[in-house]
């Protein structure tokens, strides 16, 4: 079992008050806290997803993390099949929230759950990120808000009943390659906002990240040594910045093209206002045009609440919340009346033959 980080620290400051520690004392200490950078690639087997992710690593490795990578193109991750089996499993006291399918997910969930940093590389499919990654995002992320988890942990400290694994809480730091072929940006426009989405619920911070696009000109990224450093870089600001607070850790590694300040991705949401929007972290910006040029100021308050923050989370969980509320009520107060509505929808192919008739007798009629 792993102890926790804590109880090492605190292992450690008994160590140096008590007695002057022992060589091997501080081997066992070191080894064992340790941090763990993991690398997972969404991409073909030695390809490109998979070279740049390992770059990340070797660096991480460098900087002194210890460091897991996963390949996870031929893993088997279905989708989310929104069948409720996670949330049963914090309702009923689990200390596990699991997923009621066992396919190669679970491989994946636990090296996450046991890293400290992670850095994901993966193709662009469509203009946005491969599927797979969006399966394993769709069946690990929501079930885990940590907002929602956090009060269910008050409620269970309360009750004196058995708390959720402390790994869903810890804070950790994530890195983004996102890879495509096409040589216009505008091919891979959903890649980096689209891994983005995995930092929210787990509440991470994203220290940087690298749009690896155009490489069917490039051919291969170790033909491209800038490309290749900015994946070093990655790996390297996710090594150094574990262990510390958030708020101490200011790097960012990469690419910097972005508009956002806080994921550093080029998208707006725009309604005719001046008050625009980034769809990834959900933060309102005020926009400003100065002849050909155009800038968005971001209020610190705004940043303070990105979707990848705690109030953030708490947001969305009260929105959650206060959507129950009106949402049950409205459900058993009209029951009956939507059974009768719902008739025509689960006998489709009847109501089909229906329309067919009604219209064949209307024309005829005509
Ligand atoms: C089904 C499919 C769709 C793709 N769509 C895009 C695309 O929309 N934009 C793009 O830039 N590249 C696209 N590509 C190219 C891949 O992103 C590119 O080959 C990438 O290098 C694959 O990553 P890998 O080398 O790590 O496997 C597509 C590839 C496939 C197989």
């Amino acid at each position: 079992m792993k102890v926790p980080l804590m109880q090492h620290f605190q292992t450690a400051a008994s160590v140096l008050t008590h007695r002057l520690p022992t060589s091997e004392d501080l081997k066992i200490l070191l080894m064992e806290v340790k941090m763990k950078v993991l690398g997972i690639s969404f991409g073909r087997v030695n390809q490109r997803s998979d070279i740049m992710v390992k770059e990340a690593l070797f660096a991480a490795k460098r900087a002194g993390a210890d460091v897991e990578f996963y390949n996870a193109v031929r893993m088997n991750i279905t989708h989310c099949h929104a069948c409720d089996y996670c949330s049963r499993c914090r309702d009923k006291g689990d200390v596990e929230i699991g997923c009621a399918f066992k396919d190669d997910y679970q491989t994946l969930e636990e090296a996450y759950y046991n890293c400290d940093a992670i850095v994901i590389g993966a193709p662009v499919y469509a203009v946005g990120i491969v599927g797979q990654f969006k399966n394993f995002l769709d069946r690990i992320c929501p079930s885990h808000d940590r907002a929602a988890l956090l009060e269910e942990n008050k409620k269970r400290a309360a009750e004196g009943k058995p708390l959720l694994d402390e790994r869903y809480f810890k804070d950790r730091y994530s890195a983004y390659i996102s890879v495509g072929g096409a040589q216009t940006h505008n091919w891979v426009a959903f890649g980096l906002p689209m891994l983005h989405l995995f930092d929210f619920s787990f509440a991470m911070k994203c220290v940087g990240h690298v749009d690896a696009y155009d490489q069917g000109r490039t051919g291969s990224p170790l033909l491209d040594d800038a490309l290749m450093k900015k994946c070093a870089d990655l790996g390297t600001a996710l090594a150094q910045a574990v262990g510390k607070p958030y708020d101490e850790v200011t790097t960012w590694a990469g690419d910097d093209n972005g508009v956002c300040p806080v994921c550093h991705n080029p998208l707006l949401s725009f309604n005719g206002t001046t008050d625009v929007e980034c769809p990834v972290c959900g933060i309102h910006g005020k926009l400003s045009v100065d002849g050909e040029k155009a800038m968005v100021t971001w209020p610190d308050s705004e940043i303070a609440r990105a979707r990848n923050t705690i109030p953030g989370l708490y947001e969305h969980c009260n929105e959650i919340h206060n959507m129950i509320v009106v949402c049950v009520p409205k459900l058993v107060a009209n029951k009956e009346l939507i059974q009768e509505k719902m008739k025509k929808y689960t006998n489709f192919d009847e109501t089909i033959r229906q329309i067919a008739a009604e219209t064949a007798a209307q024309n005829k009629e005509a």
